[in-house]
């Protein structure tokens, strides 16, 4: 390994801690406030994504860059632009014309601390800031990557990922979705950005797409599991803890893999995906056990 900032030996735990100070510290600097009328829009943008959050699609990044030897810097800022893309995901996510949520990582929503005006702003700055950083070429040297990069996260926010399965999931208040149709719904609205942070490590140790099958299947089912126990929380978890409002999906009339197959089925399908995602991992050795402990920590965090 040549600079991978987390070791494949490290804990979960540990390596949850690294990158989540890791991200604080590089949004510090990338969104220092200026001394001008922008400076609200940037302290909204740090309300949201500087001190929260699991970082799990950081850590997804380096874990993945770290099989391949990626050099630390670059890892570092594939890791910042899929987080800012995810903040802007749930800034926008949270507003009165989605979900209208007031409290986000334990703290207010942004709309809430500032205006809707601010919260749709922070979220479109968020959002076009992950494409300039990827596409800076301190990202790789190889412009052909940073443009493969851009290329499959424009794919995985877009109408045809994340913006696409919020579309639909905001159908699905008012729909009757049947199983296959709620599994589409969450492999865009959820999937598409994990399988980005899998895939994006990969594309920086210029990995061929041929030789990214394994993860591919990984991400795919990690995604799958991660959003079942997102609904999972809504139904059972303490909002203490979550650091959001739960139980909105049923009063909302949403469904989702709970509405339809209930609890225990519900957790015995992401049981089952977990279990399938690792298996997707055979051909790698011990370097991938923290991509293995980040699969079983999906299902059993509490937040
Ligand atoms: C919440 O994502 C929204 C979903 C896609 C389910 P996370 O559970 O990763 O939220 P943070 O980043 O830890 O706040
Ligand atoms: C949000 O899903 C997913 C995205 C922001 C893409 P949810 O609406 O279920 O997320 P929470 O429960 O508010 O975190
Ligand atoms: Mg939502
Ligand atoms: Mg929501
Ligand atoms: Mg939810």
């Amino acid at each position: 390994m040549r600079d991978g900032a987390v070791a494949p030996s490290l804990s979960l735990k540990a390596a949850l801690t690294q990158v989540g100070a890791e991200v604080d510290r590089r949004f510090d600097v990338m969104l220092a406030v200026p001394n001008d009328a922008r400076a609200e829009l940037y302290q909204a943008m740090r309300h949201a994504a500087i001190g929260g959050g699991k970082r799990l699609r950081p850590l997804l990044v380096f874990a993945t860059a770290a099989l391949f030897g990626v050099d630390r810097e670059c890892t570092a800022r594939a890791a910042c632009a899929i987080e800012a893309i995810h903040v802007y995901s749930l800034i926008h996510d949270d507003l009165p014309a989605m979900d209208d949520d007031d409290m986000r990582r334990g703290k207010p929503t942004v709309h809430r601390a500032f205006d809707e005006a601010v919260a749709i702003l922070a979220g479109d700055s968020l959002h076009a800031l992950a494409f300039e950083w990827l596409a800076d070429p301190a990202t790789h040297p190889d412009p052909f990557v940073r443009a493969e990069l851009v290329l499959e996260l424009a794919r995985a926010a877009g109408p045809s990922g994340m913006a696409g399965g919020q579309a639909m999931d905001l159908k699905a208040e008012t729909a009757t979705f049947d199983l296959q149709t709620v599994t589409r719904l969450q492999a865009l609205k959820t999937g598409a950005l994990i399988g980005w942070s899998v895939e994006a490590g990969a594309i920086l140790g210029r990995v061929p797409p041929e030789g990214r099958t394994g993860l591919r299947g990984y991400a795919r089912d990690l995604g799958l599991a991660f959003q079942i126990a997102d609904d999972l929380l809504d139904v059972e978890g303490d909002e203490v803890k979550a650091g959001k409002k739960l139980r909105k999906d049923e009063s909302a009339g949403k469904e989702t893999f709970v509405s339809l197959l209930g609890i225990d089925r519900a957790r015995g399908q992401a049981r089952m995906l977990v279990d399938q995602a690792i298996d997707h991992l055979r051909s790698y050795g011990q370097e991938a056990d923290l991509l293995r402990n980040i699969a079983r920590f999906v299902l059993e965090r509490d937040r």
